[in-house]
């Protein structure tokens, strides 16, 4: 209707009013495409999900599964379609998956790296193809610090250091430790032992008289344990479990041995999971050092703004605390995870 009214009309019969609408007709349809053509380009915008890998080194504890549905559900929350891929634990399937996650074009890559070492030549990959990582909890060992974005973690070694010092406390600097590593090679393992060791160290009479990777899970936190009480019996005062999982596992060889774990046998760990909680609520486990697991909001946020092209700090340090057995019951209703 409107193009035959703007092909037909006799110059004679045009009114002023007529002229005008006949002017500004080129310039509504012109006005129209435009608008149809922004209404278009956002609904495809909108469709057009962002695409996020991420991969996961395991469930060897529940720290771990606080993380990921951290991770899922904020995914969820920003509509975000989330590739998940859990590595059971071995840096090659970790390995495999970003290498998956390139070949499906992922617009970026959330990386929880099991190990610090051996990632250069897949991150290299990575970064050729232009995606971005956030490495998340754990911190890796690269001389080019552009093959990754950011790092989301808490700073392990204050952790140890905050275990140590909590136990020279309680044990009055005197007494003979047993240490539960974490796994060989992991970031939380290596500088959860570093700082406390720096912290027991400056007190002659605390001893490590052993220490063995519980590979951060109940399972092997009961063998190792099991085999820490037959060899030093009566001989140990205390336990240092880099996390918690293993600290739970340690009390199940502890009581099997007919000790008394948290009074007997003093126990301290990391990550203040719900468990460590109700371990404390039962006199079983000590202290706990914070170590908070729920960084998906974090490490979208960094996905966001990489994307953005806007500046993304190198290092974003989580804030950590610790828990005494006396606070547990006051607080256990408000753990989140
Ligand atoms: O990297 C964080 C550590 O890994 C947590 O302390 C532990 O529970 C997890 O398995």
């Amino acid at each position: 209707m409107i193009e035959d009214a703007a092909q037909s009309p006799e110059p004679g019969c045009i009114t002023p009013e007529l002229r005008l609408k006949l002017l500004n007709m080129p310039l509504a349809r012109k006005l129209l495409g435009l608008l149809c053509a922004v209404v278009l380009f956002s609904a495809h915008a909108a469709e057009k999900k962002l695409t996020v890998g991420f991969s996961q080194i395991g469930a060897e504890s529940s720290w771990r599964t606080a993380e990921t549905e951290s991770i899922q559900s904020e995914a969820k929350k920003r509509g975000v379609d989330l590739k998940f891929s859990d590595a059971q634990q071995k840096q090659e399937n970790q390995i495999k998956a970003l290498r998956a996650f390139v070949a499906q074009r992922v617009d970026a890559i959330i990386l929880a790296p099991v190990v610090e070492t051996g990632w250069e030549p897949v991150l290299r990959e990575v970064k050729r193809a232009k995606i971005a990582v956030i490495l998340v909890d754990r911190g890796i060992k690269v001389a080019d610090q552009s093959l990754y974005t950011t790092l989301i973690a808490s700073d392990f070694v204050s952790e140890g250091r905050m275990a140590g010092e909590w136990l020279a406390k309680k044990l009055d600097g005197k007494g003979n430790i047993v240490e539960l590593q974490g796994t060989a090679g992991a970031a939380p393992a290596n500088d959860r032992k570093k700082g406390f060791a720096e912290i027991i160290q400056k007190h002659p009479g605390l001893k490590i008289v052993k220490s063995q990777s519980g590979d951060f899970t109940r399972a092997k936190g009961k063998e190792v344990m099991e085999a820490f009480l037959k060899s030093e019996g009566k001989n140990i005062n205390a336990v240092y479990a880099h996390n918690d999982e293993m600290a739970l596992g340690a009390i199940q060889a502890i009581e099997e041995a007919g000790f008394q774990p948290g009074k007997d046998i003093t126990l301290v760990s990391i990550d203040g999971v719900k468990g460590a909680f109700e371990a404390m609520v039962a006199g079983k486990l000590n202290c706990t050092v914070e170590c908070n697991p729920l960084l998906g909001p974090a490490a979208f946020n960094a996905v966001e703004a990489a994307l953005a092209g806007k500046p993304v700090e190198k290092n974003i340090v989580v804030k950590d605390e610790v828990y005494e057995q006396s606070v547990a019951k006051d607080v256990i209703a408000q753990r989140k995870y």
